[in-house]
């Protein structure tokens, strides 16, 4: 009999290996020139998944991305349980501030991950969170204990809204039918804190356009007579906020579920450290909604950020221009209930409402997602609390989470199935930012915590009366 700690220690760095050539491959979905990344990494992905002795695996495509699906199923009497993640990763911009290649993975120690850590472009967010899934199953493989049946499907477009998924879920429900999903793609508070995600924000993402003259002017000649649409769309934007960094787009607020007393008091006992959080940004204070703790704003409040705002002149030296049109990416993180359509039309009707009579102004959108909660009181929830306990020793803590993953609304409303939000990365992993990176203590932990959740699931589930 095989002893799933040992083997984990006898092949861990193997497992770091295989995971370092599948972050090799560029595989970011923004990229309109990087298809064949896209396909690469998905057959990466097939390849590992068909070692596995799998019944099926198979790349479908879509009118994105392509969909990695793969099952393992034993008996129509076990629960099946639908593993989600994704091999689509954010770009790697800016690039000079990585200290190593983001696509040449490279090991190194920090504080926060003394056993090591894997430095690249999706380490952490989403590649090393599904490789741990890979690896489990292969432990399930080999040790020939399959305690559920098993279905994966990872696809390549999370990090741009998952546009074509949800049809792909429409169009093949019997194909996804389960019990319950389990999705890797969060964090923990520490590595001695443990913690399981109870929700998601929602997003909604735009672009805006401010319009000025027909042309770029000279600074000189036209400045102050004329509308500069780069200070007109700062000014709009600085409008967006009161003192107290309240939105004042009206309505927004509108639908916001507001906690309760107590729930807000059995938010501020969960382990936090402002401190710790200060240091790790280097920052000298917090920001944000007055009122609201720095859990609260990040996790149960609504927030609004400019995510890249350009035009005119921007290189070496000056040149005395008035640009003709200035740009912004901003995005709108959302909490229960309020709906991403509604709030992109919210938004749109207060910013165009606001554009002074100087400029014309444009919205765009880009994706969205709804926001989501999920239950602590299921047995799903149950199973990967005492899958941590096994494995960090300690019980996890319920968080709601601040991030998005739009599928998550939707495997509700399309496939009728709650998730477990069970990830392990940490905050300070830098995704979507320069070094990206994933503890190898975590990757490996992850994979234990993975092997125990479908045991105490299966276990649970065949406790359930029906
Ligand atoms: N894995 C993240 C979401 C996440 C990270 C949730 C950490 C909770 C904790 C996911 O890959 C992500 O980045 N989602 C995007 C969605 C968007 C691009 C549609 C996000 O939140 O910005
Ligand atoms: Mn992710
Ligand atoms: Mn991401």
């Amino acid at each position: 009999m095989i002893d799933v700690k040992e083997y984990i220690s006898t092949n861990k760095d193997r497992f770091v290996s295989e995971l370092i050539d599948w972050l090799k491959i560029p595989s970011i979905s923004s990229d309109p020139g990087s298809k064949a990344n896209m396909l690469a990494a998905a057959e990466f992905l097939k390849e590992k998944f068909a070692e596995q002795g799998v019944d099926k695996v198979e790349i479908y495509p879509t009118d994105g991305h392509p969909v990695l699906y793969a099952e393992k199923m034993i008996d129509p009497s076990l629960p099946t349980v639908l593993v989600y993640g994704h091999y689509d990763v954010q770009p790697p911009d800016p690039l000079e501030l990585w200290e190593s290649p983001p696509f040449e993975p490279i090991i190194k120690m920090t504080d926060a991950h003394p056993q090591g850590a894997i430095y690249a472009r999706g380490a952490c967010d989403d590649k090393g969170q599904v490789y741990m899934h890979v690896k489990a199953l292969e432990i399930m493989a080999k040790t020939n204990h399959f305690p559920c049946n098993l279905k994966f499907m990872i696809e390549g477009e999370e990090e741009i809204g998952s546009e074509h998924l949800g049809k792909f879920c429409e169009e093949h429900k019997e194909l996804l039918k389960a019990d319950s999903i389990l999705i890797s793609d969060t964090d923990i508070i520490a590595n001695n804190i443990p913690s399981i995600t109870t929700g998601l924000r929602g997003l909604t993402y735009l672009q805006v356009e401010v319009i000025g003259a027909n042309r770029d002017l000279h600074s000189g000649v036209y400045g102050g007579a004329v509308a500069n649409p780069i200070n007109v769309l700062c000014k709009m934007i600085a409008s967006l906020f009161d003192a107290n960094n309240h939105i004042l787009i009206p309505g927004l607020y509108d639908e916001v579920v507001e906690l309760s007393e107590d729930e807000r008091n059995a938010m501020s006992k969960a382990p936090f450290d402002l401190e710790e959080y200060k240091r790790d940004l280097n920052i000298g204070d917090v920001y944000g909604e007055k009122s609201y703790s720095t859990l609260e704003r990040s996790s149960i409040r609504p927030s609004l950020d400019v995510n890249g705002i350009w035009g005119g002149y921007t290189g070496e030296g000056s040149k005395t221009v008035l640009p003709s049109k200035a740009f912004a990416k901003i995005s709108l993180r959302l909490v229960p209930n309020q709906s991403s359509e509604k709030v992109l039309q919210l938004f749109t009707d207060h910013f165009e409402s606001i554009a002074p009579s100087g400029v014309t102004v444009k919205v765009y959108p880009h994706h969205g997602g709804e926001p989501v909660v999920t239950p602590t009181d299921s047995l799903e929830y149950k199973a990967a609390s005492l899958a941590m306990i096994d494995t960090f020793g300690k019980e996890p803590v319920p968080q709601r989470g601040g991030g998005s993953i739009p599928i998550v609304a939707l495997f509700e409303s399309v496939l009728g199935l709650k998730s477990v939000l069970m990830g392990f990365g940490l905050n300070s992993d830098a995704i979507h930012s320069p070094n990206e990176h994933y503890g190898i203590f975590n990757f490996l932990i992850g994979i234990e915590t993975i092997l125990k959740y479908y045991d105490h699931y299966a276990v649970l589930k065949s406790g359930q009366i029906d």
